[in-house]
């Protein structure tokens, strides 16, 4: 049995295919490379020795997924693909929707057809909205998004839990990322923006290499201790390893359902529990090397929240997961993936 990624050429997808491969499964990945390159398959074989199978399709090509579904056994898909740029869903909603919306959709429909029903999902921090209290933990409110990007989330979420409430024989899992950082220690995959980065640490590792000038910093005049936003950054392996340890509790979930245990609904945070403001991250980037990053203030960021930080407690006490590297390691980690390819995969 094979585990199905879809987005598995891209960012959090290729570093989860390499732990999914390195811990012994078999992985078919689907991607239609909007958003990537084929060369991140290549280096997924070059860091694990294996091929994972590759096909170039779209997840709202329900002949293409079906041929997927009938030629390989799969046994769980976890569903990183979507659009993900905050800016542009606000320009092109309706992309946004459609491929994010549709794409699940389809999927999940494929999905069942081929009585595959376990399923984790790609969430985000952002589902929370704006919020009082921090940390957020998976019992904090829903809030309002700020933006389309935001708002697939919420509905994607909200079509799962849906589903597994319908039938339930499926295992569901929302893993909510706060802001995933870093890259795999070999230097060999990473983060591959198209275009200008929107978001800090690309960005950084952009300006370090001599593609951008400067930084522009958003707004040093909100409610926290250096007026900068404090975000929960954790490292793209980590977060890997957290769709493996959820991979693993759907495992047993699927034996003990055979003994009449419940079938599942999980929610959990993805993050480190620590805060850090933009001016620490620059700073943190810095001390780990060695690089001055100019900066200039530029006004706030529209949506942007002051605090943002987890409470990961739930994912260590039922999934047996926590994050392991600090933000010296993310920075570090980040410079020599961006220093080894200083233009991306091209
Ligand atoms: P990414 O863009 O690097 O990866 C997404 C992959 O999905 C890309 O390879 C893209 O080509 C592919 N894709 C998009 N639409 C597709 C479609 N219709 N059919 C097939 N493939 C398609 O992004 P990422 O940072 O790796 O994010 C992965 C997932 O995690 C996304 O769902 C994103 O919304 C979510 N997420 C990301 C972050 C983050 O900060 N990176 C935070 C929270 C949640
Ligand atoms: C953003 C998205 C969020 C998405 C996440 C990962 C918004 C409002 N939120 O989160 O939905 O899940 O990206 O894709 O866009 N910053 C600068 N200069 C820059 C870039 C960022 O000062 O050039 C600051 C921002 O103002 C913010 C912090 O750095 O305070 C982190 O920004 P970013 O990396 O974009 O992540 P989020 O805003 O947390």
């Amino acid at each position: 049995m094979a585990v199905l990624v879809t987005g598995g050429a891209g960012y959090i997808g290729s570093h989860t295919v390499v732990e999914l491969i390195l811990a012994g499964y078999d992985v078919v990945i689907v991607d239609n490379l909007s958003n990537s390159s084929r060369e991140s398959i290549e280096r997924i074989k070059t860091i694990t020795g294996k091929t994972p199978e590759f096909y170039h399709a779209d997840i709202l090509d329900r002949k293409a997924l079906r041929e997927i579904f009938a030629k390989t056994e799969i046994s769980c898909c976890i569903h990183f693909a979507g659009l993900k740029a905050v800016g542009e869903s606000v320009e092109k909603p309706w992309e946004y929707y459609h491929n994010n919306i549709l794409g699940t959709l389809t999927l999940v429909d494929e999905m069942r057809r081929h009585g595959v029903k376990n399923l984790i999902f790609s969430s985000s921090a952002t589902v929370y909205g704006d919020q009082e209290t921090m940390p957020l933990t998976e019992a904090s409110p829903l809030g309002t998004c700020s933006n389309p990007y935001g708002f697939t989330k919420a509905m994607q979420e909200q079509i799962l839990r849906d589903i597994q409430t319908a039938d339930r024989e499926w295992n569901v899992t929302l893993l909510r990322y706060f802001n995933p950082i870093g890259a795999h220690p070999s230097g060999l995959i990473g983060e591959d923006p198209r275009g200008i980065p929107n978001n800090l640490l690309p960005y950084i590792t952009q300006v370090a290499v001599g593609r951008l000038p400067h930084l522009g910093l958003f707004g040093d005049d909100y409610d926290t201790p250096d007026g900068t936003c404090i975000r929960d950054y954790i490292h793209v392996v980590d977060l890997a390893i957290g769709h493996l340890m959820a991979l693993r509790r759907i495992e047993e979930q699927t034996e003990q359902s055979a003994l009449q245990s419940a079938p599942q609904l999980g929610v959990y945070n993805l993050g480190t529990g620590n805060g850090y403001s933009v001016l620490e991250v620059i700073a943190g980037f810095t001390k780990a090397t060695g690089i001055e990053i100019p900066w200039v203030l530029k006004p706030r960021r529209s949506g942007d929240l002051a605090v943002s930080y987890a409470n990961a407690d739930k994912a260590w006490t039922e999934l047996g997961w926590e994050a392991t590297y600090d933000i010296h390691q993310m920075c570090a980690h980040a410079w020599n993936w961006q220093s080894k390819n200083p233009n991306g995969y091209e």
